[in-house]
């Protein structure tokens, strides 16, 4: 497999998928409030697709049954929303979110506590961390650097903060398909691996636990948890190779070689 690399008017084009999918999930965890259900979450993402002509990137995907996975505490991803989960204060809440747009595939992550009672401090710290390693491998993502640069920098930011990377799932390209090549690691060597060039488009997504990094699948071969019951935080962006810089297409506040930020739900 090659990977495929980007025209700027492919960019374009991603771009504003990737800005509705970013308009979608802010509006998602604008609903997130102790007594929902994830399923109910769900529900709103599944109208807020249709209200702008979206196509789903997960239903259906290897049979995934929703449109969004809602990973809560100590799952780390691919949680399958639902009417038995419902959430209280204080709960670490990831949803995840992935459509396509004119052909193109936007993937976006945000994980948050749900609102209500003064969060645990851990909790916090998990959260802001995972979003602290997003924010050093984004501004790795660049033209001269190597995937290894990017994966290194979310691990080192990371570990001096005393959480683990998740080994068992990846970034990846995306663009007419949600999965492209390259896998982009959340752990790794500096100076090691493919090449950064202008046009990649890839997903960053690290996947950080309070404990220790195994992960096991339940029986419904989806939710993935930690081992040992640590909680666990994921953020993902879309971001573009650009000349003049990375341009993380699903934030409303980058422009190419500013990455932006995100206001976080702690
Ligand atoms: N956003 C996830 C990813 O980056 C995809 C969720 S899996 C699915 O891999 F089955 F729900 F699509
Ligand atoms: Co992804």
């Amino acid at each position: 497999m090659k990977v495929r690399y980007k025209s700027p008017k492919e960019i374009g084009i991603m771009r504003k998928a990737c800005m509705l999918c970013s308009e979608v999930l802010d509006e998602l965890l604008d609903s997130v409030k102790p007594g929902i259900s994830t399923a109910d979450i769900d529900v709103l993402a599944r109208e807020a697709i249709a209200e702008r002509g979206l196509k789903s990137a997960f239903l259906g995907y290897y049979d995934y049954p929703a449109v969004t996975c809602t990973s809560l505490n100590q799952v780390v991803v691919h949680g399958i929303p639902s009417r038995s989960d419902i959430l209280e204060a204080g709960d670490v809440l990831s949803v995840d979110f992935g459509a396509f747009w004119e052909g193109y595939c936007g993937d976006v992550a945000r994980t948050m506590i749900v609102p209500g009672s003064e969060p645990l401090a851990s909790s916090k710290k998990l959260v802001q961390t995972t979003y602290e390693s997003l924010q050093h491998g984004l501004a790795q993502t660049l033209v001269g650097q190597r995937l290894g640069d990017v994966g290194y920098a979310i691990q080192s930011l990371s570990e001096s903060e005393g959480c683990s990377v998740v080994r068992q799932f990846t970034g990846h390209g995306i663009g007419r398909r949600m999965h492209e090549e390259p896998a982009v690691r959340n752990y790794g060597d500096q100076n090691s691996g493919k090449k950064i060039k202008p046009g990649l488009v890839v997903a960053i997504e690290p996947m950080l636990t309070a404990g220790f990094y195994d992960v096991e699948i339940l029986e419904d071969d989806w939710t993935a948890v930690t081992k040992d019951g640590s909680l666990a935080a994921h953020f993902e962006d879309t971001v573009a190779v650009t000349t003049d810089g990375p341009w993380v297409l699903t934030r409303a506040n980058s422009k190419p070689g500013d990455i932006g930020s995100i206001e976080l739900r702690v």
